[in-house]
């Protein structure tokens, strides 16, 4: 029998359950056995009641029947692959099974439906639902579930993942991605071999500083921008994750994503649930570009803050004065700010600390009041000094951490994450506070609340978060402490929904010593993020490039610093490829980059729209080239920015042939100009011909990238 997504509960065996979205889907089968299985993952069929024959991907030998490609693999019992949940019963016993009881679909409008498959273990009252989110429209899909403790007394979780997929293949290469500081989204591709591979974080806060929770597979061969079948995933959850990816016995492809069960048993309590983290994915046949995209639409739409809106530039003083600033300086840089003709001066790490001033990153962390040397009038004035100068004021915090070097470490030792009885470990001379302890949220949330209630002005907030977890352990949580992991991201959670509660429009950086910290339930709260403080514009081709993969460019906070030897228009450039901001001293600038600058910001002020809220095609990977090309295309067709970046310095090196634009109408006629010149300098690229999109897609143009001219940005317009 075969449900539609709009039936209701069932029970009879072995029907079908499809789960699509506008070109993909899943099929899920509930067996004789009343096991739910997953029978189809990828394009979907036209008539989903033939999805009833697909050959159950797992039915082998009696060994593996129903099991393998279980929808949500329990432990214990019959199975003996890597499971999604393992637990143990409130009377010891650490076997489940879970077993098919009911379904229900429900429709939050025309494109977002959510069906819950609701599973029971037969000999225990503990009940699972999974919950599988179709966006239809963006071709993304949320899973999650809730596991409901019904017995006598306590259940322990050993596992809790938020899904499981079933996916069949010939072959599958894993993309994922590990870094450090100033080097994140380094890129590796891989076969998966039979076994296990596990991408995984321990690392508590700043849990993406070695390894992010984003991946892809391409199925059959290596997918390219444009061609092959490819899955993008992501775990929505900003502490440790894990990844299982495990080529079975049947030379089919488990995933199983969610929150890493490392050292973080969780005690379920008679009558509660424990709702798991949510795994993002999406599906493409037409290749990782196309994959992107759908990431980009959704996470625009129905995930980050403000995904569609609008976006401050600004002028940062971090590299620019580090911790050596006072308010004459600051004012300085804010008549600066409006120099240069951006919108925001934001102030950054320094400002505060007074028994332990903050004047380098070895003290004051934890003690936000105005530091009285530097700043005697508080923010207040420099808030003031901004709109003087027509500008607005943001400021940078970083709330979940504290330096033993302050007054709050001697106030409250017991708010400190860190082993009674082993000594102290520092990452950056900083410990974590303990965000399991709602008394540490409401001081979180106070730093924030209280700059705001004094300057109700203040425009922007950097959120940062520069250490890691060493010694992981809670005085609050006392005989719970596998808890830690869990509740810390949750009490993390709880101050940012609390801030939102009160503060629902103010835009906010996520920053953690770089792109430490980035991940889609984050981005919930926040309107962008920090890639990385390596600003150095021929790395940062690469890093923006692996980032746009998954996260659109509306959320790149880019800055143009003194870091590397181009040019400062090759370092505009690269950054106006996201969300532009200045971290230098413009009072050096010569004459002509000054201009340039302005110049700049000026042009990106008529780009930015297209650059925000277009479609992103990359054309020419730096990886493959001499150079790296891509652009944005608006949804009506008729706007679109190339940028094309010189990443070779070899004898020659340049477009030495067109390029292949990708995205446009091809029955429409474009003009392509350069834009973005150093002053004084011309291009022969003017807009005065036309092209048809046809024309553009398949012989292309050639940006005239070399080593004279390291940088081109090309504006695309109709030509009506
Ligand atoms: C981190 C951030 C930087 C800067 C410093 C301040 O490293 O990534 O941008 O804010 O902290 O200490």
């Amino acid at each position: 029998m075969i449900t539609s997504l709009a039936g209701t509960a069932f029970a009879q065996p072995t029907s079908v359950i499809p789960i699509e979205t506008k070109r993909y889907g899943l099929a899920l089968q509930v067996g004789n056995d009343k096991r739910v299985g997953i029978i189809h993952f990828g394009t979907k069929l036209k008539n989903s009641s033939e999805y009833l024959h697909a050959p159950a991907m797992s039915r082998r030998g009696d060994d593996y029947s129903g099991i393998l490609n279980s929808v949500y693999t329990p432990s214990g019992s019959r199975n003996l692959v890597e499971p999604a949940i393992r637990v143990t019963h409130t009377d010891g016993n650490t076997s489940l099974d879970l077993q098919y009881v009911s379904h229900s679909v429900q429709k939050t409008d025309n494109n977002v439906s959510t069906t819950s498959i609701l599973l029971r273990d037969p000999a225990y009252a503990l009940d699972v639902t999974l919950f599988i989110k179709v966006y239809a429209e963006e071709d993304v899909i949320e899973q999650w579930s809730v596991i409901k403790n019904n017995e006598k007394g306590n259940v322990t979780l050993h596992k809790y993942a938020s899904a499981n997929l079933y996916v069949s293949a010939k072959d599958y290469y894993l993309n994922h991605y590990h870094g450090d500081w100033a080097k994140e989204m380094q890129p590796e591709e891989i076969r998966l071999t039979s076994g296990i591979k596990v991408l995984d974080s321990k690392l508590g806060t700043r849990a993406n500083l070695y390894q992010p929770p984003t991946f892809m597979v391409s199925l059959d061969k290596p997918a390219s921008e444009d061609e092959g079948r490819v899955l993008y995933g992501s775990v929505e959850w900003s502490g440790n994750f894990r990844v299982d990816l495990e080529v079975d016995p049947l030379n089919n492809l488990r995933v199983i994503a969610g929150i890493n069960p490392f050292a973080s048993e969780y005690v379920l309590g008679k009558g509660h649930e424990f709702t798991t983290a949510l795994f993002v994915y999406t599906y493409s046949d037409k290749g990782k570009g196309d994959a992107s995209r759908n990431m980009h639409r959704w996470a625009r739409k129905y995930r980050v803050m403000q995904g569609n809106g609008s976006r401050l530039t600004l002028l940062n003083n971090w590299e620019a004065t580090y911790f050596d600033f006072n308010e004459t300086k600051l004012a300085e840089l804010i008549k600066d700010t409006k120099k240069l003709g951006v919108d925001m001066f934001l102030l950054d790490d320094g400002w505060f600390g007074n028994k332990y001033p903050r004047n380098g990153d070895n003290a004051g962390l934890g003690d936000w009041q105005e530091n009285v040397q530097k700043l005697p009038h508080g923010i207040g004035y420099l808030v003031k000094e901004a709109q003087n100068n027509q500008v607005k004021f943001g400021i940078w915090v970083e709330p979940e951490m504290v330096n033993p070097k302050s007054e709050l470490y001697e106030k409250h030792p017991e708010w400190v994450i860190r082993q009674p009885n082993r000594p102290e470990h520092l990452y950056r001379n900083q410990l974590v506070l303990d965000l399991s302890n709602p008394q540490v949220q409401d001081f979180v949330f106070g730093v924030l609340d209280n700059i705001m209630t004094k300057n109700p002005n203040v425009a922007f907030f950097k959120w940062d978060c520069n250490a890691v977890i060493y010694n992981a352990h809670s005085q609050y949580l006392k005989d719970k402490q596998s808890h830690l992991y869990v509740e810390y991201v949750r009490g993390l959670y709880k101050v940012l929904e609390r801030f939102r509660a009160k503060y629902p429009d103010l835009p906010m950086m996520l920053c953690s010593g770089g792109g430490g910290r980035v991940d889609y339930a984050a981005l919930k709260y926040f309107t962008e993020f920090w890639l990385s403080d390596n600003t150095d514009p021929l790395e940062r081709i690469f890093i923006q490039w692996e980032y746009s993969y998954f996260f659109p460019a509306i959320t790149h906070d880019n800055h143009v610093t003194d870091w590397g030897k181009q040019p400062i228009k090759f370092r505009t450039d690269v950054a106006m490829m996201g969300k532009l901001g200045f971290d230098i001293v413009v009072s050096e600038l010569n004459q002509k980059d000054l201009e340039f600058c302005q110049n700049a910001v000026s042009t990106y002020k008529t780009i930015n729209d297209v650059v925000w809220h277009g479609d992103l095609y990359r054309l020419a990977s730096p990886r493959d080239n001499d150079y790296a090309s891509l652009m944005y295309v608006n949804d009506s067709r008729d706007r679109a920015v190339m940028f094309n970046y010189l990443v070779s310095n070899r004898y020659g090196a340049g477009t030495l042939s067109p390029i292949k634009l990708n995205g446009l109408d091809p029955d429409k006629k474009y003009r392509v100009k350069e834009i973005n010149l150093y002053p004084g300098t011309k291009s022969s690229i003017t807009g005065d011909t036309s092209y048809s999109g046809d024309y553009l897609m398949t012989i292309g143009f050639n940006p005239g990238v070399n080593a004279r001219r390291a940088s081109v940005i090309l504006e695309v317009t109709e030509a009506k």
